[in-house]
């Protein structure tokens, strides 16, 4: 079977495709291998993988993008993408033409989503080239009980791109896990909050 490919990407600096995509990839690998994809020339995600190695509880494999021909991605059900904040689609096209899955992580402020809409254009031009894409913005360090204001929605609404019921809180467990090399799912009852909306997007996602 082929591997569930999906990929972080927004063309906005420091929305948390990596934060995302990481521990998402750890959530992922709880249920089958997973590979993570470092498509980012800045190599955080390698610097994550490298800090925390031997550490992991959940072993995921790490490798740069675009993989080493001598490395087969057959052996994964699901490969994710940390794609780096680029404005066009040089590096992430051919990314996200090959995935199943889109994930366009986006603070929840109207400033933040507007600075999303080139990004939404780029999705909209592979789209025409690879009609089953799947994409979805997700909502990113949501403040406790903030509501989504209505010039955030109408800002969304306008971009064409469905948002995931399941947003992701502004938690600093998603920090000091990242400064300790783990994910939010080694993190024992101070990640207890976190996981679970990690969980919430992986059923949503997968469903
Ligand atoms: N849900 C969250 N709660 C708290 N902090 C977060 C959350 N998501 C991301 N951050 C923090 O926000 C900052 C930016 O996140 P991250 O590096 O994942 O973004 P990025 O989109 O990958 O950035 P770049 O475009 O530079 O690659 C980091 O310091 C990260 O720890
Ligand atoms: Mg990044």
């Amino acid at each position: 079977m082929n591997a569930r490919r999906i990929a972080l990407f927004n063309s906005k600096g420091g929305c948390g495709k990596t934060t995302l995509s990481w521990n998402l990839a750890m959530g992922l690998a709880r249920r089958a291998p997973t590979l993570l994809l470092d498509a980012d020339p800045q190599g955080s995600t390698g610097d994550w993988a490298d800090w925390s190695r031997d550490r992991q509880e959940f072993a995921i494999d790490v490798r740069d993008w675009p993989l080493d021909p001598a490395v087969s991605s057959t052996a994964y059900t699901y490969v994710v993408y940390d794609c780096p904040p680029q404005s066009d689609l040089t590096r992430v096209g051919p990314i996200m033409e090959d995935c199943d899955i889109v994930l366009l992580p986006v603070l929840p402020s109207p400033l933040d989503l507007w600075a999303s809409r080139r990004s939404a254009e780029l999705l909209q031009e592979v789209r025409a080239r690879r009609p089953g894409l799947q994409a979805y913005f997700v909502l990113n360090q949501v403040e406790a009980q903030s509501a989504l204001s209505r010039a955030a929605r109408a800002a969304m609404a306008e971009m064409g791109v469905p948002v995931l019921g399941a947003p992701i809180g502004r938690r600093a467990v998603y920090r000091s896990a990242a400064v300790e090399g783990l994910s939010v799912y080694q993190m024992g009852k101070r990640g207890a909050a976190a996981v679970d909306e990690m969980e919430h997007l992986i059923e949503e996602i997968l469903k």
